[in-house]
């Protein structure tokens, strides 16, 4: 469970202070999958990394009710190491936890086929290939909640489609709870129960949009699918 409240945050340049989150309210169930939507620059970013407690410059209240080593989290530029190995990449969260058995890891890259690259590095791996092997390292701790920043950006449609079915089957299959922020409306009408929409900056809710009916990939073609889009982009700015 995650519940956030009145959360703000400032950033300070100097002598000037600038609004970057003017106030969200966000409850995310145990099991559920929340996606945060907002225009480029509004603060989904910010949000993420302080829900994740890499920003400790807010007001308001963050409660996460699971240990934070059961927190994952996958960063919008991915965050794998350059010189180290696929397999070496995707064992990190284990290694830093001090965990022997590596099988969670292992069992990952067969499923996401990517065992053939366990001797490479990430720059020989596509943009989609990266994009796995970071919800590869995410999941191999074993979390309960994931939390994600854009995890499909620059992917082209086929590759992301596959991928955020690759998501919607893992989050169902391992009763995660999720967290994803995108300015994607597709993403976010396959993978949100709830949607929340964000104004531009500085960024509040506007709008919680629901979206009960998501959870199989035939989603996709469903009219339910294209109405929750078509609110959304009413929503947005
Ligand atoms: N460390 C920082 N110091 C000052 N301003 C920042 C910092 N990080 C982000 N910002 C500003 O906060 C705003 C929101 O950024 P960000 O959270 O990255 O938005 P998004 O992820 O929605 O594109 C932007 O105007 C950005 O310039
Ligand atoms: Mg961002």
């Amino acid at each position: 469970m995650i519940n956030i409240s009145r959360l703000k945050v400032d950033f300070i340049s100097g002598t000037q202070s600038k609004k970057i989150i003017e106030g969200i309210d966000v409850h995310v169930d145990e099991g559920e999958s929340v996606v945060v939507i907002g225009p480029n620059g509004c603060g989904k970013t910010t949000f993420l990394h302080t829900i994740a407690g890499l920003n400790d410059n807010y007001s308001g209240t963050i409660e996460i009710e699971e240990d934070r080593s059961r927190v994952a989290l996958i960063l919008q530029e991915i965050g794998l190491l350059p010189w180290k190995t696929v397999w070496k990449n995707a064992t990190l969260g284990l290694d830093l936890q001090d965990v022997g058995d590596k099988s969670r890891a292992e069992e990952l890259l067969e499923r996401l086929d990517l065992m053939k690259y366990k001797t490479d590095y990430p720059s020989q791996l596509s943009g989609g290939e990266r994009r796995k092997l970071g919800l590869v390292r995410a999941l191999s701790v074993d979390p309960k909640i994931l939390l994600m920043d854009e995890p499909l950006v620059s992917l082209d449609e086929f590759t992301r489609e596959r991928l955020q079915n690759t998501i919607l089957e893992l989050w169902k299959e391992k009763g995660l709870t999720m967290m994803l922020v995108t300015h994607d409306i597709e993403e976010a009408s396959f993978l949100g129960e709830r949607i929340v929409v964000l104004t531009p900056s500085p960024a509040s809710v506007k709008e919680v949009v629901g979206n009960e009916t998501m959870g199989d990939v035939g989603f996709r073609r469903s009219e339910d699918f294209y109405g929750t889009a078509q609110k959304l982009r009413e929503s947005l700015p």
